[in-house]
């Protein structure tokens, strides 16, 4: 049987989808292929833990239903872009993505940079239209989601993830790069909900951005898990590959048992604040559970 979380999370994906389908290019536009290689890219698949994360964080508040969408889909489009320039070649030479061959494998590496570009640009673009928000809450979404994608944030660490590769690299390192690479995107798409409501408060913002870090760096240690343990046919991505690869993850510095308990830990402290300090968070905290529970 389905439980809540399910039945809402299923909910929640189709209107994800539909969110996402309406600002993407439209299909018909002829002057190039790029819409179509985006829409490849974007469209379908994916867990939208990303879009998720926003629409349960606007549950602690009145949230704008505009400002909403706009934050749903920039989140998922920068997130898209990262993957699209993550399986290049010159990167993680993925030829395998949401169990499909991945972009530049069909449209070649010069669309398939193009498309993570653009999508790139249209998150931003997205968020400059209207909504009922007041102006500096529009400007404070711009200013976080440009930090957590660019230097520092993801881009700044998959930028640690080339460098880390054959070589040995301290917990800490590994850390920084982690909370970087997808930690940082994952924490603003919980500031990112926060931030479509009217009634923002600066002291949720405090918690949530606790509760984020932790499941943030829990996701990625549970990514490099996955990795290791679960086939590629659940995975839709090639398994194995960062040790293939000589990948620094936190199953090569502390093994499998030690990087599970690790994970499991950062989510039970970062369901502990969801309880204790943020109103009306039980999407916040079953998404917390999710993020351990799932195989793919
Ligand atoms: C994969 O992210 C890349 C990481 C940042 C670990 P997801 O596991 O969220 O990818 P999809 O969108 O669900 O495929
Ligand atoms: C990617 O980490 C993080 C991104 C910013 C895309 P991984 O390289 O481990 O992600 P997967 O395993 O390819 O999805
Ligand atoms: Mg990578
Ligand atoms: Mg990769
Ligand atoms: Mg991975």
């Amino acid at each position: 049987m389905s439980s809540e979380f399910d039945i809402w999370m299923s909910y929640q994906k189709q209107t994800i989808e539909s969110i996402l389908d309406n600002y993407l290019p439209n299909i018909e536009s002829t002057l190039n292929n790029l819409n179509e290689v985006m829409r490849y890219a974007v469209l379908g698949h994916g867990k939208r833990i990303r879009p998720l994360l926003v629409i349960a964080s606007a549950e602690v508040g009145d949230a704008d239903s505009d400002a909403l969408k706009q934050r749903i889909a920039a989140v998922e489009f920068i997130h898209t872009y990262s993957l699209i320039h993550d399986d290049l070649p010159a990167m993680d030479n993925d030829d395998l993505r949401h169990g499909k061959p991945t972009c530049h494998k069909v449209y070649g590496e010069g669309l398939a940079l193009l498309a993570g570009d653009t999508l790139q640009t249209l998150a931003f673009e997205v968020l400059t239209q209207d909504n009922n928000l007041p102006a500096h809450q529009n400007l404070e979404t711009v200013k976080h989601l440009a930090n957590a994608s660019g230097f520092y944030g993801m881009a700044g660490g998959q930028a640690l993830d080339l460098l880390n590769t054959n070589k040995d690299t301290s917990l800490n390192e590994l850390t920084m790069m982690h909370q970087k690479k997808t930690g940082a995107l994952i924490a603003a798409s919980v500031h990112l909900g926060l931030l479509s409501c009217q009634d923002y408060q600066e002291e949720i913002a405090i918690y949530l951005k606790q509760f984020a870090e932790k499941i943030g760096l829990a996701f990625q240690i549970i990514d490099d898990i996955l990795d290791y343990q679960s086939p590629t046919e659940i995975l839709g991505k090639t398994a194995g590959k960062d040790e293939e690869y000589n990948k620094s993850t936190f199953v090569s510095l502390l093994g499998i048992e030690m990087a599970k308990q690790y994970a499991y830990r950062l989510a039970d402290e970062a369901i502990s604040i969801a309880e204790d300090y943020l109103p009306n968070s039980q999407h916040l905290i079953d998404i917390a559970h999710f993020i351990l529970k799932r195989d793919f």
